[in-house]
């Protein structure tokens, strides 16, 4: 599926498109070096794109300049023992600084849900860094609560095969989606 979007402001905001990420996307995922440690992290979740079990959606100008990311893990667990509803993890949620504040990441949010619904998904969550406040609040606003608290540790190999590890607090946000 690939979506064009407009955005509200500034008015000379070209039109963007949301569309699954391809193979040749991978390098511009690395945001010209910001995000090289996650190469081989990237290079398996697109592996993974291929069995259906992760979603990668990106943002892009007409001219295919990439402005921003989601990343979504396609689960089948069980939230409530007596039914049968499924819940997707969302990660990776990054537009670049350039451009930020003009709604392209509730947008490209509002797709990633709009889209779960139509593969029959029924909660969304996502953990949010506890110091992260502006994210926090986009995701408040956009219909997120917060349901608990995660450690956040976690470790990945960097692109030259070095063991990272992460220890970010996190928020642990849920939403149920509804059809509009
Ligand atoms: C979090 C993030 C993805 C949000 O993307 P974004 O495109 O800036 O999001 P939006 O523009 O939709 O909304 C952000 C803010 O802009 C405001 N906004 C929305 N539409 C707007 C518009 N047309 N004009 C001006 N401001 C607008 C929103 O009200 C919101 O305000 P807030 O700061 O008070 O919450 C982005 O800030 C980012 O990449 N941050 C770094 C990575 C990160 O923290 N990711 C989340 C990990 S959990």
């Amino acid at each position: 599926m690939r979506k064009t979007v407009k955005p509200k402001s500034p008015t000379e905001t070209p039109s963007l498109v949301i569309r699954p990420a391809i193979e040749s996307d991978l390098p511009a995922l690395e945001w010209d070096g910001a995000y090289m440690r996650f190469r081989r992290v990237y290079a398996n979740l697109f592996r993974d794109t291929q069995s259906g079990r992760i979603l990668m959606w990106i943002v892009t100008t007409s001219q295919d300049e990439m402005v921003g990311q989601v990343f979504v893990m396609l689960k089948s667990k069980n939230l409530q023992s007596a039914s049968d509803r499924r819940s997707a993890y969302v990660f990776s949620f990054r537009i670049k600084p350039h451009w930020r504040n003009k709604g392209i990441g509730k947008r490209l949010m509002n797709h990633v849900e709009e889209d779960l619904l139509m593969r029959g998904f029924t909660y969304v969550t996502l953990n949010v860094a506890k110091e992260n406040l502006s994210a926090l609040r986009l995701y408040q606003r956009l219909g997120y609560t917060v349901i608990g608290s995660r450690a956040g540790i976690w470790s990945y190999k960097d692109h030259q095969g070095q063991v990272q590890h992460v220890n970010e607090p996190a928020w642990r946000m849920i939403k149920e989606l509804c059809p509009h």
